[in-house]
């Protein structure tokens, strides 16, 4: 069966909407991202997304539609984000779809937003890839699982502190460079030299699996202060090897995710490992991970990359298998921030 079920997602700082046939087939995507109205903060500020998510809910969501020259009763269900993200925006989205559904009397399904970025990951495979492990690594979340399928997921590992991408956010916040910082940080880091600085690599302690980044956050930090920790932190301007501090930056953090996955595969025996979230977008990633697993037996597998930001295809995909399996939420359905 190849139903159709339109994506509503809102989890964090991007409204959309999508319409995907059987889990597969996109026939719509849209999405407004907010990146301008929170670049001047550096970050995301949750009461101007809220805010962000009501005005562009509805206007989206008819692009959606247009997009697809489709009305709502070509629709099948309807599935929404429902967790985790900041409660405030989520909120949003849920109201829509629960609306939707009352009006149109269509099923509605709750989608978990990471087990959805996952899914992206295999929407464009010839062969399904289960067992295997998944790296979710975003803005808010850097996490390993082990997947059985699509809707069968297990955390084996977290981060201690910061997600990989709020690590790249803050060191472009270091060097000046504009929000969000992966693209920017991995923009100059192809004019730099990846060995050129020796910044730390965490290693979980032995036989255990896990990230951390804040002490890279903080070896950066001291490094641009002249290895003095008391001394001022200089101005972009004024810092002349920007280029080689962005690339061993980002070289230290993508051997740190390669490093973790891969050994999270071989403790799991599987040969397929699933990379999704903001920072798959991430070339140095993409390369390194299919390079070292190529070289171990495992097959390294990203989603495009439109779908590895946040998007509302990957919440329409998963949303099928829901749809498919019977899970169907009611109109109680909550949202749940983590
Ligand atoms: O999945 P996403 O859109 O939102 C969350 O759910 O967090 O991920 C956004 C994150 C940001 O931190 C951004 O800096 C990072 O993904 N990102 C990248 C790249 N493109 C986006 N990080 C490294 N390299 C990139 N090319
Ligand atoms: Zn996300």
């Amino acid at each position: 069966m190849a139903e159709l079920i339109l994506g509503i997602e809102s989890s964090c700082d991007e409204t959309a909407a999508a319409l995907v046939r059987g889990g597969r087939e996109e026939l719509a995507s849209v999405v407004h991202s907010q990146v301008a109205e929170h670049a001047k903060w550096g970050g995301v500020v949750p009461e101007l997304a809220s805010r962000s998510h009501l005005d562009q809910a509805l206007p989206v969501l008819d692009a959606c539609l247009e997009q697809a020259g489709l009305g709502l009763e070509a629709v099948d269900a309807i599935a929404v984000t429902h967790r985790p993200g900041l409660i405030g925006s989520l909120l949003v989205g849920l109201g829509v779809a629960k609306g939707l559904a009352l009006g149109t009397g269509l099923p509605l399904v709750g989608v978990d937003h990471i087990e959805a970025h996952v899914y992206a990951a295999t929407m464009d495979l010839e062969t399904t890839p289960y067992p295997c492990v998944a790296l979710v690594v975003s803005g808010g979340h850097t996490a390993l699982y082990r997947a059985d399928g699509p809707l069968r997921m297990r955390r084996l590992a977290t981060t201690l502190d910061d997600a990989a991408g709020e690590a790249f956010d803050k060191v472009a916040y270091l060097l000046g460079l504009p929000y969000p910082g992966g693209p920017s940080v991995s923009k100059l880091a192809a004019e730099g030299r990846r060995d050129a600085i020796a910044f730390p690599r965490y290693r979980p302690k032995r036989g255990e699996l896990g990230f951390s980044f804040s002490g890279l956050k903080t070896a950066v930090l001291y490094h641009l202060r002249g290895g003095d920790a008391l001394a001022p932190t200089p101005a972009p301007e004024a810092i002349a090897d920007a280029a080689d501090v962005a690339a061993s930056f980002e070289e230290a953090v993508v051997e740190v995710l390669v490093r973790q996955t891969l050994r999270a595969a071989e403790l799991e025996g599987v040969d397929q490992v699933l990379v999704a979230g903001g920072v798959a977008c991430n070339g140095r990633l993409r390369e390194v991970m299919q390079a070292e697993g190529a070289a171990r037996g495992i097959r390294a597998t990203f989603p495009r990359p439109a779908r590895c930001t946040d998007n509302a295809v990957m919440i329409a995909g998963l949303g099928w298998e829901h749809f498919r399996a019977g899970e169907l939420a009611d109109l109680g359905l909550d949202a749940a921030p983590r």
